[in-house]
Parts: C-alpha cells; structure tokens; sequence
C-alpha cells in the first residue's frame, strides 16, 4: 500500500520490545502507525495483568461492566452499540485478483480499488487512540499444524477477547524468530478521537469494511467492534484466509465443531458437524446424553472452527485452532447446555446480555421465569411487560475453553483426532428429516452442498429466510464456492486411494416444526439419541431405511429410552414429503445455476439419481 514511509518518532512505544525480533513484522507495525496514527503503541504480552489494565481502562470508559464478583468472579459485560451486533455479510469482501476467484457467492471489488478505499479510511483513523500489537497462534503454540497471526486493533475489547479466543502473547514471538511467517491483521473501530472529545463506551463506524486479500493472506477491517467483524483470528483467519491455504495445500479449514463420543463399552469415536451460525454447534459440542444413556459420553474438542488434515493412515485428522468459545447466550440454560453455564461461572466477557440488579446477567431462555427487574442490553429499564427481549438475540458469552467441564483429554493435541463422520445440519422448519445417511463420500458431498437454512441473529440482516448455506461456509468460504466443492471430491478420492476408511456423511436436522409452530423434536440432550444411531451405521450394527437420499432410521431402530415419543411424533420429524423436496430439488438447481462455472459435474450426476429416486 502507498504509506507514508517514516514514522512519526514521537508515537510513544513505536519501538518493538527487544524480544521482538521478526523485521517484517516490526516494519509492518511501523508501516500501519505511519497509516493510522496512534498516539501509542503497545505491544501486548497476553499477561494477567495486562487483561486487568484493559479491563479495567475499559470499566472506566463505560465500555465494560464489572460483574458482581461474588457471582460472577472476574467477568464483564460489554454493551455494543445498536447498530453493531453481528456480522455484516454484505460488507466482507473476498479481494482476490480475479473475481471468478471469489465467486459468485462472494463480494467482490478488485483489490487495487479495494486498496484505494482502505488507504483512505484508515488514513489517521487510529488518532488519540492506542494500536494494540497483538500476536497470537490459532493451534496450540509452535506445533506443525498452527498458523500465527498478529493483529493491529485499535479496539482493548479485542486484546481482552483475543486473548480468550487464541494463545494470544509474547510466546509467540519466539515462534515466529527472525523470519517467520505471520498474517497480517490490521482492524480499526474506525471512529477517531478529537482531543477534546471523551471516548464513547462503543466506537465504531456506519462504514463497515471486512477485507480478505487471499493471495497476500492479508485481513482489513474497519468500522466494528463485533466478534466475528473484528476478532480476525475466527471467521477471517481461520475460516475465510485458511480455507484459500488449505485448498492450495490439501487440507479442509471448516465451520464445524468436532467432538468425542465415548459407548458404553469404551470405544471412541470422532464426529466433525456443521451447522450454520446460531444453529447449534456449540450445544451439540457439550452435548449431556440423557439419564437413560449414561453409559455414552461426550466431549468437547471444538464448538466452532476444524482444521482438517489427511494424515499418511488415510484417515481425517481435526484440531480446533481457536481457544476459547465465543457462543450464542440465549437459549442457554441448565436444562439445555448444563455444560456452558458450568464454563461461564467465571472469567468471562458477556456482550449484548441484560444485566441483573444483582450485577449477574440474564437472557431470553436462561430461566423459566425472568427476573422481575433488569438493565437490558441497551441500557434501558426492563421488566417482563415490556414486550422487548431484554438480551439481543445475538448476544454472547467469551470463555476460555479449558473452563468447558465436557472438555475432551486431546483437545489441544496437535495430532487432532480421527474424523469417523461428518455431520451437516440446516435450521427447517420444515421438508428435511430428522437425521439422513449419505450412501457414499460423494452423496454426502452433495448433501453438504445443497444445504439450506433459515437466517438468524448471527448475521445482520432479515431473519427466518431459507437460503442455501453450502457446508454452513456460505459466509466463511474465501474462495470459489465451486472450487471448494471440487477441493472436497478430490479429498475423498486421494483418502479412497488410501485404502482407508472414509469417514460417513450424515444430514441432520433439530429444528422442525409441528402444526402448532413449536419444534417437533426435543433436541438438546435427546439429539444424542440421532448421535447413536449414526455410531452404530458406522459400525454396521444399526439398521436404516434407504429412500432417495440415502439411510434414515425406523421407528426401532432409534434407542428411545425413557423418552416419551410416539410412531406418529417421529413420522413428522423424519417424513420425506415428495411435493416438498421437488420444490427444494428446484432450489438445489438455483444454487447450482448460480455457482455454474466450475461447478464439478459430480453435483449433476447425484441430483439426477436422486430425481430418478424420487419418481421411481
Ligand atoms: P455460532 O456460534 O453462531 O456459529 O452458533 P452455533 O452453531 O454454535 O449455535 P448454538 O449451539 O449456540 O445454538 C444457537 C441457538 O440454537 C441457541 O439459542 C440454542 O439454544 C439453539 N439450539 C441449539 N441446539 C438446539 C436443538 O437441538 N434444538 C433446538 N430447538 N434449539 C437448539
Ligand atoms: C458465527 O456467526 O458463526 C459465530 C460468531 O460463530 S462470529 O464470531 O461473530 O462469527
Ligand atoms: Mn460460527
């Protein structure tokens, strides 16, 4: 970019700490000063002291709330501004240096232009702000399969929540030496002081850009102070920017979570699912088999991000590069996620969630019966009457994941674990069952590509509208949509060379709705009842129906339990209604005109068997 070359040597900790020895990285920083202008720089060492400095500089700005340590110890809530709650889809950008390279699910500007307009925003844009310096490992520290990132935030609520989210700190440096490789994360609020003016609780800009330049594996972001907007290390680094490494270097970098499902003979198994955002990994993750099921167990690898290798077995092996879990409060309660309220007892940032007179928090779903009196999300009085939700829909919890009680023994392995399924679920509240089985790797690749799911709170946006979400990437992919669907065929026949056994692909639904407008199937904890099923089509001892997608379960072939749940109850969650899946074949079609060049001729192949299927 066409920075001014010197830096202004009046910017207060423009020199790097003498452990820093990386001259890319410390002329980088200099660079982005010369651009943005802080009055300091301060390189972050991810210490317990220096979180509580930034804590507590952002308690007395108004921009966090301390919570009652006597109920909540060491834990904060941060209330954005209205108009910055979620991700904004429709102001990220894929910058690659052709646009066929984005694809046509993509935003897409050419990256000279796109240079141009950044240069401009952030042109001074850090002024009487401090730039945080913030190096951190998505994977755990120097191990072979981590990548390292550093971030450039003008934002504290970012370091305090990079710092739960990633290995965040000085330890990083000595990994990177001399000549390592880093991304470059550069992220403002974009909302500049004037000397006379005091800070707002929650800077940031009606101008909103998040940037990906795949080919410089660089990310930019300006103008919000949102998780996935400006933690880069998630959705921009690990999803959007590792997606591009893995397609050129033959592993899969994937919205899933993954984790372990131990029978009651002790046998254990692996499972990577995605669902798209705000629509239950986190729950499935640490996931409480019911009473009935005790003998199963599960744990907690990932709630969000797999990295997924081949390993020389054959077999898929999967890490989760984040550390912490930035998860959806409402709807969280001890009946449903009995884990994450464990993990949220203490050391957690809450963003968006209603505070209690108490000075404990509260949302929508924690608890049967609401608090009679609480200060919602926005600062206003609320009470029950009100008619408003008192947390936003997206609101959310940041909490290390060493803190989950589900938390499974090789989570920071850096071998990962052996993937035996993948599982894909939408939100629908209606046409797709309960829980379907892929015939094969390429089935089950379609499955995954034709996915649709109803919009929610995740995104900013319309919500409750079906839209096709291919492997829940739609927002995350950082490369042709095609090309992807074509990096994972080719994956399945370099593991099939392999002679190993391929993990099964499975498509999973939670989320119908009966007549009444309530969900039909109870979900949560019982989803582990589906779970089992799977566990057993993996070891060949569960039987299923075959139809025109694939295997799904009878009625006897589900272990029930003390679950009361009758013939008729599980016809309308598992039911495959013709006249309605000949609407979604249509929309299978939509997707595919609209991803047509590159799209592998596999995907044609499969939906024409499944439309010979469906009429024989
Ligand atoms: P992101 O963090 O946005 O990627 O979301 P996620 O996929 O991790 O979603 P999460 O598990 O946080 O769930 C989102 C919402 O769906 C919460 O309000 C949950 O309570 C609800 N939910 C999760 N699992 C189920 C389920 O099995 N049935 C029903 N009805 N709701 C569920
Ligand atoms: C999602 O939206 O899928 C999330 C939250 O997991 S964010 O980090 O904001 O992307
Ligand atoms: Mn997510």
């Amino acid at each position: 970019m066409n920075q001014p070359a010197v830096v202004d040597q009046n910017v207060a900790g423009s020199d790097a700490p003498a452990y820093v020895k990386n001259r890319k990285l410390i002329d980088w920083v200099q660079r982005i000063a010369a651009l943005t202008r802080p009055d300091r720089i301060e390189w972050c060492d991810g210490s317990e002291e220096e979180y509580d400095r930034l804590s507590q500089q952002m308690v007395d700005a108004g921009t966090l709330k301390r919570l009652n340590p006597a109920k909540r110890p060491n834990s904060y809530l941060a209330c954005s501004d209205p108009s910055d709650v979620a991700r904004v889809e429709d102001r990220t950008y894929i910058c690659s240096a052709r646009s066929e390279e984005a694809g046509p699910t993509n935003n897409w500007i050419d990256p000279k232009e796109m240079r141009g307009t950044l240069n401009g925003l952030f042109d001074g844009c850090m002024r009487g702000r401090t730039m945080y310096v913030v190096p951190f490992s998505m994977g755990p520290l120097g191990s072979p399969i981590a990548h390292i990132g550093v971030e450039l935030t003008d934002s504290p609520y970012v370091v305090t929540n990079m710092r739960i989210m990633t290995r965040m700190g000085s330890a990083v440096y000595g990994v990177l030496g001399t000549d390592g490789e880093f991304v470059p994360c550069v992220h403002s609020v974009g909302a500049p002081l004037r000397a006379e003016q005091k800070d707002v609780p929650w800077p940031c800009n009606d101008t909103k850009y998040i940037v990906h330049f795949p080919e410089s594996r660089e990310i930019w972001s300006f103008g919000s102070g949102y998780g996935g907007n400006a933690l880069l290390g998630k959705k921009c680094f690990a999803l959007r920017i590792a997606s591009t490494m893995g397609r050129d270097e033959g592993w899969l970098a994937e919205h899933m979570l993954i984790l372990g499902v131990t029978s009651p003979e002790g046998r254990k198994y692996h499972v990577a699912a995605a669902f798209p955002s705000a629509c239950g990994k986190t729950n499935f993750a640490m996931l409480i088999p019911p009473h009935d099921m005790s003998g199963w167990k599960v744990s907690t690898i990932g709630d969000d991000i797999a990295w997924i290798k081949p390993g020389r077995d054959g077999r898929l092996y999967a890490i989760n590069p984040e550390a912490g879990y930035f998860g959806v409060a409402p709807g969280t309660s001890e009946k449903t996620n009995f884990n994450a309220m464990a993990m949220l007892k203490e050391n957690v940032i809450f963003t968006n969630v209603a505070l209690t007179d108490d000075g404990d928090i509260w949302w929508e779903g924690m608890t049967d019966t609401p608090p009679a009196h609480l200060i919602d999300w926005q600062g206003k009085d609320w009470t029950p009457e009100s008619g408003t939700k008192a947390a936003h829909p997206n609101a959310r919890f940041t909490a290390p994941a060493a803190q989950c009680p589900s938390i499974d023994p090789d989570w920071e392995n850096p071998a990962g674990v052996a993937i035996d399924a993948f599982i894909f679920g939408g939100r629908r509240s209606d046409t797709v069952p309960l829980v379907t089985e892929a015939r094969n790797w390429r089935e089950g690749v379609y499955m995954a590509a034709t996915m649709g799911s109803e919009t929610t709170a995740a995104a900013a946006g319309q919500q409750g509208v079906v839209r096709r979400d291919p492997f829940a990437m739609l927002p995350f992919c950082g490369y042709n949509m095609s090309d992807y669907f074509g990096h994972w065929l080719k994956m399945g026949e370099r593991l099939t060379q392999l002679n190993a056994k391929l993990p099964k692909f499975f498509c999973v639904n939670w989320f119908r709705k009966g007549a009444d407008g309530k969900f039909a199937w109870p979900g949560f904890g019982d989803n582990m009842r589906v779970l089992t099923w799977m566990i057993g089509r993996i070891d060949g001892t569960t039987n299923g129906e075959e139809h025109a997608f694939g295997f799904s379960p009878g009625y006897g072939d589900i272990d029930w339990g003390k679950l009361d749940f009758s013939h008729e109850q599980f016809e309308r969650v598992i039911s495959v209604q013709d006249s309605a899946w000949r609407a979604e074949l249509e929309l299978h079609d939509e997707l595919f005109k609209k991803l047509a060049q590159g799209l592998p001729q596999e995907l044609a192949e499969t939906k024409l068997g499944i439309e010979q299927r469906l009429s024989a």
